[in-house]
């Protein structure tokens, strides 16, 4: 409470000396300082594309600048079952993982693997075999070997990514202990690594379910192991997919938490992919623009997660619709984001209560800023510095902002594209305009822009 009397006190001297203000709920974008262009970062989604290549036309993944996907054929009946059920199922889900990279390749986006899927873990129990039962590994290494022939044999090498074993930490993935996952890791691992048709394939690992810290014992029990063996991951993945309010649920917290772990047992930083984001609360609009703002400022890849089940799996998606319905909400911040924030990123920095973020874009004709809270109610600002960056020269002057709001109270809520809320006239000083954010429901998301002015 002292803290926070004091930092608002803080703030009202700084606005009254003209310094710039900066409070706990104040996002910050530096128009001085970019970060080269638009990378889409964000931009990806686990399953969601039917096997039928075209049900879902292309412009639907191009508008929203589609750039990873994640797919094994999960969740098929009989006879589509996974390699488990004998190579006949083995072939189902081997099918419908083709059918989805060639998908995913046509419109430029990489295909991240799921192994366990076509392996068959959703239709096999405790009592089935598993890699390595009695310390027998003959049966995953003849599937792994197969796996790696067909992909090669039907040239789906390039823009593959090789996710090893997908969340072994959730019961529902791996029933067996985390030594043993560990020793399929590093065996998997080696495989590919022994095969030269794969020297240009990824692998992404580990892909927990939960957060990189020092008391996650499938964490550090892992990375030990993969630091004693030399069998590195091209990068380090796993999802952020938790409670809304817990802190360590935010890349801003697991990029210190994971590059603690890195110095402590000597491995070297890789890219990182959060190949899992967002639960399912968090898939409306302010969510997305929160979400999008953290990946773009770490860099890492980004793939939304996906809340459905069984035959909705591949059919139902969150940012590209199904034939005959119109989009989703996420379809209009996606594309926003992928098609109009043109130009060069430029640096942010979140509110420092976690809850507000900013992602802004300085292009030839306008500047860009798409923000929003993660998922609730409030009052927030978006400062923009560095405005001489855009044309706006002096000590002070004003800045026409025209807004548009994205609505959309859950995933699949059919709202149409943004709302245009017109054009507010606000006084910058010392290169910076301050844009009042109040929000009166959990999901808008804000895009905000300005003219670049030409000298
Ligand atoms: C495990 O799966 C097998 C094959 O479907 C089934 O026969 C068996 O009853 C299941 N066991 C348990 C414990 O659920
Ligand atoms: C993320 O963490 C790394 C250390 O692992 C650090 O070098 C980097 O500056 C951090 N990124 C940001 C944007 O804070
Ligand atoms: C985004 O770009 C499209 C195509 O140029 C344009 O029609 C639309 O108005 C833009 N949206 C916003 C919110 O500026
Ligand atoms: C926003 O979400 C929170 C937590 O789920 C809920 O308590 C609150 O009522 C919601 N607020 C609004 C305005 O919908």
């Amino acid at each position: 409470m002292q803290l926070i009397i004091s930092l608002s006190t803080l703030a009202t001297c700084a606005i009254a000396g003209g310094v710039l203000p900066r409070d706990s709920t104040t996002a910050v974008v530096d128009l001085s300082v970019t970060r080269g262009a638009p990378q889409h970062w964000a931009s990806g989604f686990i399953y969601g594309i039917p096997d039928n290549e075209n049900q879902v036309a292309q412009h639907w993944y191009e508008d929203i600048g589609f750039r990873w996907g994640r797919t094994g054929g999960a969740q098929y009946g009989a006879p589509k079952r996974g390699w488990n059920w004998g190579r006949t199922e083995y072939q189902g889900r081997l099918q419908s993982t083709l059918s989805n990279y060639r998908s995913m390749r046509k419109v430029g986006a990489e295909c991240i693997i799921y192994p366990h899927d076509i392996w068959g873990t959703d239709s096999l129990n405790s009592s089935s075999y598993w890699p390595g039962d009695n310390g027998n590994w003959q049966p995953y290494d003849t599937f792994v070997k197969a796996l790696m022939d067909d992909l090669a044999s039907n040239n789906a090498l390039e823009g593959l990514v090789w996710d090893i074993w997908n969340e072994p930490d959730i019961n529902v993935f791996w029933k067996r202990d985390t030594q043993r996952w560990i020793d399929l890791y590093i065996r998997t691992h080696k495989i590919i690594r022994a095969d030269s048709r794969f020297k240009n394939v990824p692998i992404t690992g580990p892909s927990l379910a939960w957060r990189p810290m020092s008391s996650n014992k499938w964490w550090t029990a892992w990375l030990k192991a993969i630091a004693d063996a030399g069998t590195i991951p091209d990068q380090y993945s796993y999802h952020l997919e938790g409670d809304l309010n817990a802190q360590d649920n935010d890349p801003q917290y697991t990029n210190q938490s994971l590059g603690a772990l890195l110095q402590q047992y000597k491995l070297p930083e890789r890219q990182v992919s959060i190949n899992e984001y967002a639960a399912f609360n968090e898939m409306v609009p302010s969510g997305y623009a929160w979400w999008i703002s953290r990946l773009e400022r770490y860099d890492w890849i980004g793939l939304l997660g996906n809340w459905q089940g069984g035959t909705t799996l591949p059919a139902t998606r969150a940012t590209t619709p199904p034939p005959t319905t119109p989009p989703p909400p996420g379809f209009h911040v996606y594309r926003y984001y992928a098609r109009n924030m043109t130009g060069a990123r430029a640096t942010t920095t979140g509110s420092e209560d976690a809850r507000f973020d900013a992602y802004a874009t300085l292009g030839a004709d306008r500047v860009r800023v798409l923000a929003g809270p993660k998922v609730r109610a409030g009052q927030w600002k978006v400062q923009v510095r560095g405005l001489a960056a855009a044309g706006y020269a002096g000590a002070s002057g004003s800045v026409d902002v025209e807004a548009w709001e994205f609505q959309g109270s859950n995933a699949f809520a059919v709202t149409g594209p943004p709302a245009y809320k017109g054009v507010k006239t606000y006084q910058y000083s010392s290169g910076s305009v301050t844009i009042p954010v109040s929000q009166s429901n959990n999901y808008t998301a804000h895009a905000f822009e300005f003219v670049v002015k030409k000298g």
